[in-house]
């Protein structure tokens, strides 16, 4: 929590004890204008259980809140208690506080102990890393910085579709057509989609060749060992154009482990199911009630499917971190595959389940095309990243065409654009994929926070090192409206947290930036006089480093030129 939330918590709470602190804390909200006062504490909840009127509640309150230099003013509104905080003295406790921790600010010792598992990205391969799977990572990333910045150990766990028919699919078309003349490159990426795309159209004549596929897939499942060599190539081609992609994004795991590796996990897991397991049409199910259909364990033919690898890979997940919560971030059309393993977790008698969570999000609109791998329109995600960087080079050719390492900017604010564009909105959203928003300098995008950043850091590199200051000078209003938001910055990350969600410090980052612009536009900071200079550039050296460690959360680089 901030600073001065804390205080104002820990206040109500001598003066109220028949509240918890943290429903103190939950209750507590930010008026929609400063006028209003910094914090505000609803009593409309407690008058049932108090037995008084809502209003007499706010003022009873008001009159037992214990002196704090913090507080301004206390008014009582309606039923509401509303605290106007003395922004000097804020000013003077928490700009030095945040300078000193700059990335750790706002770190919380919540998590401490506590492992959190996110599974995200977890895209197919064999088939290319296409735009599709970027919102998954995006904000699966963020959100293991996040809960990091809480204090968990965060476990990155790319779940690869490494397994399953369409491998057979592949196998097929490589060996029938594998030696064809292409564009591309023998057993590139690119190479293997060509093929992946010619064995759906010839499919739709020859239907004989789905059950090549089958065939061939049941050989791989069985151990066959030119199967499995074929498999092992593809499978590092992908691996290795992935981690190139990656690697651009600055994302990073700690456990590849794919489908493929719960293979020699799963009889022990079905084995555990067995006690519910019934035979349905051939196939083993778990009947989950009747507000769900049943879960597929096996197929008639034996064959084990998505769902079983979930399950096992759930169990293992449970087994070797402990984890305190287990995170799937995966699109919104997968809810009801979740909410079926989670059920059959349940089922096993295993009351972890309650702390996995589905983690969804809406589509991801490019332009007007739909994006299929089947029908080859798929558009390649490093495509896309390396259009931005070029796309950025060009602006910055025509903005600051001096500025050192040119490309290791464009790439930061390139990539940083693509990363934005995805995490501002609700992650429930559909979100629309056009360019000349995404690198927007001025609209709501990375590159304007980046700017903002790059700015305030070259106001610092025009002044001398700046020790004593008096921070009470911060008296006017655009001040006191960076003091105060600057305040909230822990309390932002921890509503992140709660929600999944980093589009809450998008926007807290886009706020503190807009403000810290019209306080740019409204005074001046180097020529004035000497003691308001230095109280000045203080509060931008914490503004620069509070959007330097919000940007690193959700996932973006900040350049100090640009
Ligand atoms: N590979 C899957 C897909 O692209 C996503 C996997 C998500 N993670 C999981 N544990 N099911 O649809």
């Amino acid at each position: 929590m901030g600073i001065a939330k804390d205080i104002v918590a820990e206040s109500i709470y001598t003066a109220l004890p028949q509240l918890s602190l943290q429903e103190i804390d939950e209750l507590l909200e930010v008026p929609p204008n400063q006028d209003l006062g910094d914090y505000s504490f609803p009593c409309f909840t407690l008058a049932k259980k108090l037995k008084k009127s809502p209003v007499l509640i706010a003022s009873d309150l008001a009159e037992k809140m214990p002196e704090n230099k913090l507080f301004e003013k206390i008014d009582v509104v309606y039923g509401f208690v509303n605290f106007s905080l003395n922004k000097g003295y804020l000013a003077s406790k928490l700009l030095p506080k945040i300078i000193s921790e700059h990335k750790e600010y706002g770190k919380s010792a919540e998590g401490a102990g506590k492992t959190v598992v996110l599974d995200f990205s977890s895209p197919n391969i064999a088939k290319p890393f296409s735009v599709a799977h970027l919102r998954s990572t995006v904000i699966g990333h963020s959100l293991a910085r996040i809960w990091e910045h809480m204090g968990y150990k965060a476990e990155r766990v790319n779940h690869l579709g490494d397994w399953g028919t369409q491998f057979g699919k592949v196998i097929v078309a490589y060996k029938k057509w594998g030696d064809e003349p292409s564009e591309h490159s023998k057993g590139s990426i690119r190479h293997l989609l060509e093929l992946y795309v010619r064995f759906h159209k010839e499919a739709e004549d020859q239907p004989d060749l789905d059950d090549e596929a089958r065939l061939w897939f049941k050989k791989l499942e069985d151990g066959d060992k030119e199967a499995y060599s074929l498999w092992q190539q593809f499978r590092k081609t992908s691996l290795d154009n992935l981690r190139e992609v990656y690697e651009l994004m600055g994302v990073g795991f700690d456990h590849y482990t794919g489908e493929s590796f719960y293979n020699d996990l799963m009889p022990k897991a079905i084995e555990k199911l067995e006690p519910f397991m019934e035979v349905s049409e051939g196939a083993d199910i778990v009947s989950l009630g009747e507000d769900m259909p049943p879960f597929l364990v096996r197929k008639s033919d034996g064959a084990t499917l998505y769902g079983t690898r979930d399950l096992t890979a759930a169990i293992y997940r449970f087994e070797t971190f402990n984890f305190a919560k287990c995170l799937y971030v995966v699109g919104g059309e997968q809810a009801l595959h979740f909410k079926q393993v989670f059920a059959v977790l349940k089922k096993l008698g295993y009351d972890w389940a309650d702390s996995c969570e589905h983690v969804p999000f809406g589509l991801m609109r490019f332009g007007d095309m739909k994006l299929s791998t089947r029908q080859g329109n798929v558009i390649f995600l490093e495509d896309v990243l390396n259009k931005a960087i070029d796309l950025t080079k060009e602006i910055i050719e025509e903005k600051n065409p001096d500025i050192e390492n040119k490309d290791d900017v464009a790439r930061m604010v390139g990539v940083g654009a693509v990363i934005f564009n995805d995490l501002r909105n609700n992650r429930i959203k559909t979100i629309n994929f056009e360019w000349d928003d995404l690198l927007n300098f001025q609209g709501d995008t990375g590159p304007y926070i980046q700017y903002t950043h790059a700015r305030a850091c070259s106001l610092l590199s025009k002044a001398e090192e700046v020790t004593t200051v008096n921070l009470e000078l911060l008296q006017e209003v655009e001040e006191e409206v960076l003091v105060a938001e600057l305040e909230r910055f822990p309390d932002i990350v921890k509503q992140a947290a709660r929600a999944n969600e980093p589009s809450t410090i998008a926007r807290y980052l886009l706020s503190l930036a807009r403000d810290f612009n019209k306080f740019y536009q409204a005074h001046r900071i180097l020529d004035v006089e000497e003691e308001l200079k230095k109280a000045r550039l203080t509060l931008v050296d914490a503004i620069r480093k509070t959007i330097d460690t919000g940007l690193f959360l959700l996932g973006l680089e900040a350049p100090e030129k640009m």
